[in-house]
């Protein structure tokens, strides 16, 4: 009977591994809610010694049998504590950044008394490395997932990780269907046609060996200017705009440069008395703009991309504290010059002949308009266009002049 039961154990525990393909745990709050969800696949190799200036290299995996005591969660933070084999320990600890959360440090701990891992270590005792962690920028109530594989070195210790799925700050106790990708998942490869010769790459880039693999070395085909798109809000269907936006979009995703198609295009949004939204939606992605009005100025607060690659990865980049496109309310503000804004870590925003006006717009046109500061070297061609028009209408009144006189001598002549 008790073999039977042990054999059973046993299967459950064959079937269990098999099942998973890494790592997979679940924290729960005080309140016992789901809170933090992993199931992730991380490689360790870990260099020793194990006599005076000698060392050996233990590579392991990390076990699907961890426990996670040491791990919790509250409103701002969480912390992820895997516990396996005889005193070994990985963790990581989450903080909330605005609308995304992160991971900030990696924490691996390793008992180098344990013989079987480390065999005729010279150290004994526990062993620990911190690591700053690549997981930033993923969206609140979205799973970070990461395929790619991806090494983190430190002094005598490489993790490697792949197969990611992570969920910190876990909504009414179910994981998120919504994604956050890492950089290495997303399509390196640009998803417009572009006549790209494929054979002139140059020869392989000079690195040295001590350098780092180089990180998407996309020579960065060069888009076509797009298409200016002219966007509007409407209070109701018979009112005018009370909100209106011009510009041609091109946003970069991961050095992934794709322009924004407005043939196709909806527009959708709200005017407030401080707040304004624009939304367009088109195939490929949706783009929400939050205007603030602060009294007097108003600016661009939020932006918020969510959609799919080409490849089918959902992506969904935002940052709701962005102050662009500042101007005076009453008045529109205007960039015609090609402008890129950083949104986040992963996203940069493009924009051509911009012209917006969020606030007060009166008969759907557009106010006074604000012009960037970018285009105040523009200023030496309405200077050189004045002084042309200066001489222009200098040579002409002398010309009148000299006509006159000759007028007058042959009026003279005529009498
Ligand atoms: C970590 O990786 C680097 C680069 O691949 C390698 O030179 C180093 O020996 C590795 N360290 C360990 C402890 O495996
Ligand atoms: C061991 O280290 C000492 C100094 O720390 C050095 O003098 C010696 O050459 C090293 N031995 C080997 C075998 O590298
Ligand atoms: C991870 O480690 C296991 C066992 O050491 C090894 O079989 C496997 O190839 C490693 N995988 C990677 C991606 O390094
Ligand atoms: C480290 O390993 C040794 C030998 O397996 C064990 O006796 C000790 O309790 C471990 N240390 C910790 C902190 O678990
Ligand atoms: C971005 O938009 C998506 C879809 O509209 C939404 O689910 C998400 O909460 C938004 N993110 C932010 C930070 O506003
Ligand atoms: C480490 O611990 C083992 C067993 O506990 C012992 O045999 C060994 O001498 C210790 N080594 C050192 C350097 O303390
Ligand atoms: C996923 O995002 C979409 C919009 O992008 C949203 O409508 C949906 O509610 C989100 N799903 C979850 C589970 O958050
Ligand atoms: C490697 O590159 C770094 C930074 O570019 C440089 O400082 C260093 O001298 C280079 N090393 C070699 C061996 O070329
Ligand atoms: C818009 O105008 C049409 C005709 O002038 C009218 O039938 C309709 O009710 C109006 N709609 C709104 C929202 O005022
Ligand atoms: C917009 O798209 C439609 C069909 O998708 C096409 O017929 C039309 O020509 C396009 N217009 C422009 C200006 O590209
Ligand atoms: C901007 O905000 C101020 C103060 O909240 C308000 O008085 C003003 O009417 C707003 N302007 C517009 C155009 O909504
Ligand atoms: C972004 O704009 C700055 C100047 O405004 C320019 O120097 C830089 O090259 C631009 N970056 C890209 C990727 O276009």
């Amino acid at each position: 009977m008790y073999r039977y039961a042990s054999s059973v154990l046993f299967l459950a525990s064959v079937f269990a591994f098999q099942l998973s393909h890494g790592t997979e745990v679940t924290v729960r709050d005080k309140d016992n809610n789901l809170c933090l969800y992993a199931n992730l696949t991380v490689n360790f190799s870990v260099s020793y010694e194990v006599a005076v200036n000698k060392s050996e290299t233990a590579m392991f995996e990390l076990p699907g049998n961890v426990t996670t005591d040491g791990s919790g969660c509250d409103n701002t933070s969480s912390t992820l504590k895997l516990n396996f084999g005889e005193g070994h320990s990985w963790s990581v600890n989450f903080t909330i950044n605005g609308k995304t959360y992160q991971a900030d440090t990696i924490t691996f701990s390793y008992n180098l008394s344990d013989a079987t891992v480390f065999p005729k270590s010279a150290v004994n005792g526990t062993a620990t490395v911190n690591v700053k962690s690549q997981i930033t920028d993923v969206g609140m109530d979205t799973c970070y997932s990461c395929k790619s594989k991806e090494t983190i070195e430190a002094e005598s210790v490489n993790q490697t990780l792949w197969n990611v799925l992570i969920q910190a700050f876990v909504i009414n106790n179910s994981t998120s269907e919504n994604f956050t990708s890492c950089a290495a998942d997303l399509p390196t490869t640009p998803v417009a046609p572009t006549t790209q010769p494929t054979t002139t790459t140059p020869a392989a880039p000079v690195t040295n060996s001590t350098a780092p693999p180089p990180t998407t070395p996309t020579p960065a085909p060069t888009l076509p200017t797009p298409t200016t798109g002219e966007y509007s809000v409407k209070p109701d269907e018979n009112s005018t705009a009370c909100l209106m936006v011009n510009f041609g979009l091109r946003i970069s995703l991961n050095s992934v440069e794709m322009n924004f198609e407005p043939n196709g295009t909806t527009s959708s949004g709200s005017c407030g008395v401080n707040s304004s939204q624009l939304v367009l939606t088109s195939n490929a992605m949706t783009i929400t703009l939050t205007f603030a009005n602060d009294t007097k100025k108003f600016h661009l607060h939020a932006l918020n991309v969510t959609g799919k690659t080409s490849s089918g990865v959902a992506f969904s980049e935002a940052n709701t504290n962005l102050s662009l496109w500042e101007a005076t309310v009453g008045s529109s503000y205007m960039c015609n010059k090609e402008q890129n804004y950083t949104i986040t870590g992963l996203l940069t925003l493009y924009t051509f002949e911009l012209h917006v006006q969020p606030f007060g717009v009166k008969k759907g046109l557009f106010s006074t308009a604000e012009d960037c500061q970018a285009d105040a070297e523009n200023f030496i061609v309405p200077i050189a266009v004045g002084v042309a028009l200066l001489v222009l209408i200098l040579i002409v009144l002398l010309a009148y002049f000299i006509g006159r006189k000759r007028n007058m001598a042959s009026s003279y002549e005529t009498l």
